[in-house]
């Protein structure tokens, strides 16, 4: 198992600005809190309270239980509000990060906006453009390069951008890696990553286990 990959949340091995204070919002678009999203959300609370953002997480149901894991990291928010509702005095702040924009996001859009839009949404391979959800409601938006990423990645990406001012072509990122379980165990994943010094993929902690689980699972349906 890539067991040294860097778990997400620790101790970012990337350099951030002195701009903090952004807000990173993921609109919530799934029926229920499944297991990979729980994980993606506890790193990207856990990495935007150490560059001093805040990470809110909006249109909650009204019965959604937030995970205590969740609601223990300071500077987390749980919202029923949808986006639009939060910021319907001043949309032009919030950037809605977007796979079919047609403008790339760069350093001088940490600029222009303070709050970064994303669609909580598990990646699903073909791309189902599911973001076009948000789209409709009118937020400007910009691309993280041509490849899908996974919702922390994004995030993660994002910040590197508008608080680290590292260009999306300078961010060393790791294409479809394949996750080595074992010697005959294996599973490509069909999204973008950023690279950490070792080579390997950054990803949320309990991830990787998370994966193999999924895939011993889905061999044992086979049978
Ligand atoms: C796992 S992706 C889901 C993409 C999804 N398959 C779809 O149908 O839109 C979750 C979120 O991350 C962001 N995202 C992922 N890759 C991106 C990219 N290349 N450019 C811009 N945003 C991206 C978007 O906000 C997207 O809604």
């Amino acid at each position: 198992m890539a067991s040294s990959s860097h778990l997400a949340g620790d101790a970012p091995s990337f350099t951030m600005g002195s701009t903090g204070g952004k807000t990173y919002i993921v609109e919530h678009l799934e029926e229920e809190l499944g297991p990979w999203s729980n994980l993606e959300y506890i790193a990207i609370a856990k990495e935007s309270h150490l560059s001093g953002a805040k990470f809110c997480l909006s249109s909650l149901p009204p019965a959604f239980k937030v995970p205590e894991a969740l609601s223990a990291v300071p500077s987390f928010e749980a919202e029923h509000r949808s986006v639009e509702e939060i910021y319907a005095s001043d949309k032009s702040r919030v950037c809605l990060l977007d796979p079919a924009a047609a403008k790339d996001l760069s350093p001088e859009d940490g600029t222009t906006f303070d709050a970064f839009l994303f669609g909580g949404i598990l990646g699903d391979d073909p791309p189902r453009d599911r973001t076009s959800e948000l789209r409709k409601k009118g937020f400007e938006g910009r691309r993280l390069g041509p490849k899908q990423m996974t919702t922390d990645t994004a995030v993660r990406v994002t910040r590197m951008v508008v608080e680290g001012k590292t260009p999306l072509t300078e961010i060393p990122y790791l294409d479809f890696p394949e996750l080595k379980f074992s010697e005959r165990e294996s599973t490509q994943m069909p999204f973008r990553y950023v690279k950490n010094e070792d080579g390997e993929p950054i990803m949320p902690r309990g991830m990787l286990e998370l994966i193999k689980k999924d895939a011993d699972k889905a061999i044992d349906d086979l049978f």
